[in-house]
């Protein structure tokens, strides 16, 4: 059985006061909502410690953004696995284009990551895409089986989500088309040895689409950064039919 995960990237926003304003109006609206959903709330660093206190207790999981390779050391910026497991982070975001294309983040780095997160058990999303220039120029198999090789070296696969994110649907309001989200993550289940991996779709995530995305066969869940913002659109995401 492949588990349901719908996980809210709130990328750079929201300061502590702003996400325990979230939490509260969210929590209320998914007192009915099916226990085999995970819901996943990916924050900023310094929302992690309140999150963590107000989610004790809920259906709510705790995810970070980033996590660096070694166990501590001068690496400035950089945040390790302990101080994440200290606080109650379940998941972690890693190679999400954003960091890809503003950080330097390479697949190199991105492997590191992943079985960073591993070794201090911390389920990683590893977000992979194309943009749309290779999209048009035919290349999307290519380029996502190619992140996909170079990501999982030595990546344990009964530890990890992948959400597939075309580089172009990302707060762009131009969703992937859900029949052609399903086709991808298709192909990125063939290159699994697990085929129970879950696998997420991610850009432009809507309460309007979700019902489509989520009725598709492949998609086991939403990456969702601008609509995981409100609590009752993202209460609309989670709650879909
Ligand atoms: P979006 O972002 O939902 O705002 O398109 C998705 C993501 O970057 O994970």
């Amino acid at each position: 059985m492949r588990k349901i995960i719908l996980a809210g990237n709130w990328k750079m926003h929201k300061n502590q006061a702003e996400s325990l304003d979230f939490v509260q109006a969210f929590k209320p609206e998914i007192s009915n909502t099916d226990e085999t959903r995970e819901i996943v709330f990916c924050v900023p660093f310094t929302s992690l410690t309140i999150m963590s206190k107000n989610l004790h207790g809920s259906k709510i999981r705790l995810g970070a953004q980033n996590i660096h390779w070694a166990d501590e050391g001068a690496y400035t910026g950089e945040i390790s696995g302990s101080m994440l497991t200290e606080i109650g982070v379940n998941y972690v975001v890693v190679g999400h284009s954003e960091r890809r294309q503003y950080f330097g983040e390479t697949d190199k780095t991105v492997n590191l990551r992943l079985k960073a997160a591993q070794k201090y058990g911390i389920i990683p999303i590893l977000c992979v895409g194309e943009t749309k220039a290779q999209r048009d120029a035919e290349e999307t198999e290519s380029i996502i089986i190619n992140q996909l090789q170079q990501d999982l070296v030595d990546v344990d696969q009964s530890s990890l989500v992948i959400a597939y994110e075309p580089i172009w649907a990302i707060g762009s309001g131009d969703t992937c088309e859900s029949k052609e989200a399903n086709r991808v993550i298709g192909v990125i289940r063939q290159q699994l040895d697990n085929k129970n991996v879950t696998i997420q779709y991610g850009g432009s995530v809507k309460p309007n689409n979700i019902d489509e995305i989520m009725a598709q066969p492949e998609i086991d869940g939403v990456l969702v950064g601008g609509a995981s913002l409100d609590p009752s659109n993202f209460a609309r995401i989670v709650n879909y039919q």
